[in-house]
């Protein structure tokens, strides 16, 4: 028997992923970009056996076992983790070196949370990249972050970028079989320090329509989404990677919420429409904005973005974060259980730490 165990980080996309141009394969309509949070506040915590007297490959989460006999996606992973294991046991003993032969055992996967799950935070994208990365860690796997994203991609879209610390991106690429279909990193953890993020839990009941649904149905019905990826993506992509590069916060912060709000533009165009925010969700917009008018040098000093659901992330300077949070609680003190979940010193995390 070999266990391996691993950690892996929450992301919160600043240019959406919604719509996919293959849905087995998981191949987005546009490219995307997003912030990895710290792993000190949320995170995946995945630990994987492989024993050869294991009957089939079982799923506990957050302590209750799931079945997973229908979950297409989660053996996606493990499908292509154990051929990627075949050809190296293969090679090894070409030049004759012994290897267990992990890639025929079965799996027992553990997996949890340290944040409430039911809080429709992006659990999925740290919980697929958990998988992959501790699977390639038990297969004794080349750990090149980008290769392995192209695997986390086919477990769930934003999984991929959940792969590195840091400014991710994930090219939709071009090729029909998904090769160039993979995360990059745009700049390191250590590159913005200064940036941090504030995640209000506006809501913490389960989402009524499913990302993977919702964004179906916005590429067959929406006209919007058609502009949005032909026109609105491409140029804000390189816009954005610019403003990260320079730290402008003044641009990324506009391109975020410009982002996320054409994002649920896009999700209301759609037939029948997707309705994700709600009036808290509305309040906070209203709020950061009268903040930012309210900046005694005409700067922007917050920045929000909402996921397909009511929970807003705030991204700000530093120097700005000790007044959005009492802004915040002063303004909403009933807002779901009342969690506020504050990054205090980092946003990001180190490549390392996944492997921890
Ligand atoms: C709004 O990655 O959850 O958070 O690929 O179907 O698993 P699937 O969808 P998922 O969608 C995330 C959508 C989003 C935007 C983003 O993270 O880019």
């Amino acid at each position: 028997m070999k266990t391996v165990t691993c950690t892996a980080p929450v992301n919160i996309a600043v240019i959406k992923y919604w719509g996919k141009r293959d849905t087995s394969l998981i191949l987005p309509t546009n490219d995307s970009l997003s912030v990895t949070l710290s792993q000190d506040i949320l995170h995946s915590k995945t630990t994987i056996s492989a024993s050869e007297t294991f009957t089939s490959d079982r799923l506990w989460l957050n302590g209750k076992e799931e079945d997973i006999t229908k979950n297409k996606r989660m053996h996606n992973c493990f499908r292509e983790t154990r051929a990627l294991r075949a050809a190296f046991e293969e090679e090894e003993r070409r030049h004759g070196r012994e290897v267990a032969p992990l890639s025929t055992w079965k799996v027992h996967v553990c997996s949890e949370n340290n944040f409430p799950t039911a809080a429709g935070l992006a659990s999925s994208a740290s919980g697929l990249a958990a998988l992959v990365f501790t699977l390639a860690k038990l297969f004794d796997l080349s750990t090149n972050m980008s290769y392995l994203s192209r695997i986390a991609r086919q477990g769930s879209g934003s999984a991929c970028r959940s792969l590195f610390g840091g400014f991710v991106a994930w090219e939709m690429g071009s090729e029909a079989d998904g090769s160039d279909s993979l995360a990059v990193q745009v700049a390191p953890e250590s590159h913005w320090p200064d940036l941090q993020a504030l995640i209000c839990v506006v809501s913490d009941a389960k989402k009524g329509t499913s990302s993977t649904e919702g964004m179906q149905n916005t590429v067959k019905t929406s006209p919007l989404l058609q502009h949005r990826i032909k026109e609105v993506v491409p140029a804000r992509m390189k816009q954005m990677k610019q403003a990260i590069l320079d730290r402008d916060f003044e641009t990324f912060a506009n391109l975020t919420m410009q982002d996320s709000n054409q994002f649920h533009a896009v999700c209301l165009d759609t037939l029948p429409p997707i309705f994700y925010l709600n009036d808290t969700s509305r309040a906070i917009i209203k709020l950061v904005h009268e903040y930012n008018n309210a900046s005694p040098d005409g700067k922007l000093r917050a920045a929000y973005t909402f996921d397909a659901g009511p929970n807003a992330v705030i991204y700000a300077p530093k120097e700005h974060m000790k007044e959005i949070i009492q802004l915040v609680a002063h303004y909403f003190p009933g807002a779901a259980d009342g969690s506020y979940f504050a990054d205090p010193y980092r946003i990001l995390q180190s490549n390392e730490a996944l492997g921890a």
